[in-house]
């Protein structure tokens, strides 16, 4: 249990959301007025029915209902609207700085313009108050060859992003399957990461590293099942970012309890905490760490480090990350008189 010292520190202290995709913040309220406005028709008759269908058993039984959810986004202005609503939403709960996924294939596979889907998002994060910056998801279920041709309708937006990530269906898709297109990206100098060790096993995790040289792992936690890889993410400091009410409600861990955050960070690696798919998993950055904090014991030295953390693995230049870590500094110096 959680005194209330500590949970309004969770609330109030400076964060950075790293592993959040901007598809999977879009609520059920705003699903139902874009479907309207667009004329799209949905399988569900209300917003409670489409509430009531949120009970997943795994990560595909998610994907089917998130892509069908993403199908009322149509136009540029339904991207910003969407991405305005998840700043706002991180804003309340004191995020400074997110680094947001999109699915761009999720959109042209459906006939939207590249340039609408980009330009959108990307519209709203110059709107916020929160520092804001994109990284550009392939979709893993689908080969490479697709992750090559989306690749070429984004390079004339390069300036709009940051990144490149690579997430949906895990399992049959390891990260090799992406090898030449993540060599692409690298000459290009997008940063790079990859969904990792979420339900694939920690050899995924492994060809990340090796193959697609990612400079993070989303998620991750499965790597505590190889002692030799979890020693070389510490000695690395390659940054998790670990997204416990999506590990909840996809039934990577059965309940909180059985978390292994603290198992991560007691193994000495730089673990971030993040929503993942906010709308869909029970909350944004708040609810994750309340959840967490309230099921594990979690201290204040934890919370201290745990934001901290989010900076650290942050892409941003150093004196930046200097200026916000020194804010997260100054934070706890303050709660501890
Ligand atoms: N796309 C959206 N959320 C995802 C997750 N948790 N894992 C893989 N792909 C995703
Ligand atoms: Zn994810």
């Amino acid at each position: 249990m959680m005194n209330d010292q500590l949970r309004a520190l969770l609330r109030q202290m400076p964060k950075a959301e790293l592993h959040i995709h901007i598809e999977g913040s879009l609520e059920p309220e705003l699903i139902f007025a874009l479907a309207a406005r667009n004329g799209v028709a949905l399988a569900y008759a209300s917003v409670e029915q489409l509430r009531a269908a949120y009970a997943f058993e795994d990560l595909q039984s998610f994907l089917d209902i998130y892509y069908a959810g993403a199908s009322v986004l149509l136009k540029e202005q339904d991207f910003y609207d969407m991405t305005s609503a998840y700043l706002a939403r991180a804003a309340a709960d004191n995020v400074r700085h997110a680094e947001i996924f999109f699915d761009p294939q999720t959109h042209t596979a459906r006939g939207v313009p590249m340039a609408d889907v980009i330009n959108g998002i990307h519209r709203a994060c110059q709107d916020s108050p929160v520092s804001a910056t994109l990284i550009l998801s392939f979709l893993r279920h689908l080969s490479e060859e697709d992750a090559f041709a989306t690749l070429e309708q984004a390079l004339p937006h390069r300036d709009k992003f940051i990144g490149i990530g690579l997430d949906s269906s895990e399992v049959g898709n390891p990260p090799e399957k992406f090898a030449r297109v993540f060599a692409r990206c690298r000459e290009l100098g997008f940063h790079l990461v990859a969904h990792a060790g979420e339900e694939g096993p920690p050899a995924y995790i492994e060809t990340a590293l090796d193959v697609l040289h990612v400079e993070r792992i989303d998620h991750g936690v499965r790597c505590l099942e190889d002692a030799a890889l979890t020693q070389r993410l510490a000695r690395q400091q390659t940054a998790l970012t670990v997204c416990p009410l999506s590990n909840t409600k996809l039934r990577v861990f059965d309940t909180m309890a059985e978390h292994n955050l603290l198992g991560l960070l007691d193994a000495g690696l730089l673990v971030t905490v993040n929503s993942d798919d906010p709308a869909y998993f029970g909350g944004y950055m708040n609810a994750n760490f309340a959840a967490v904090f309230e099921a594990l014991p979690l201290g204040l030295a934890h919370a201290q480090r745990l934001a901290r953390n989010g900076f650290i693995a942050a892409f941003l230049p150093d004196e930046v990350k200097r200026r916000y870590l020194d804010e997260v500094d100054a934070f706890f110096a303050a709660a501890a008189v």
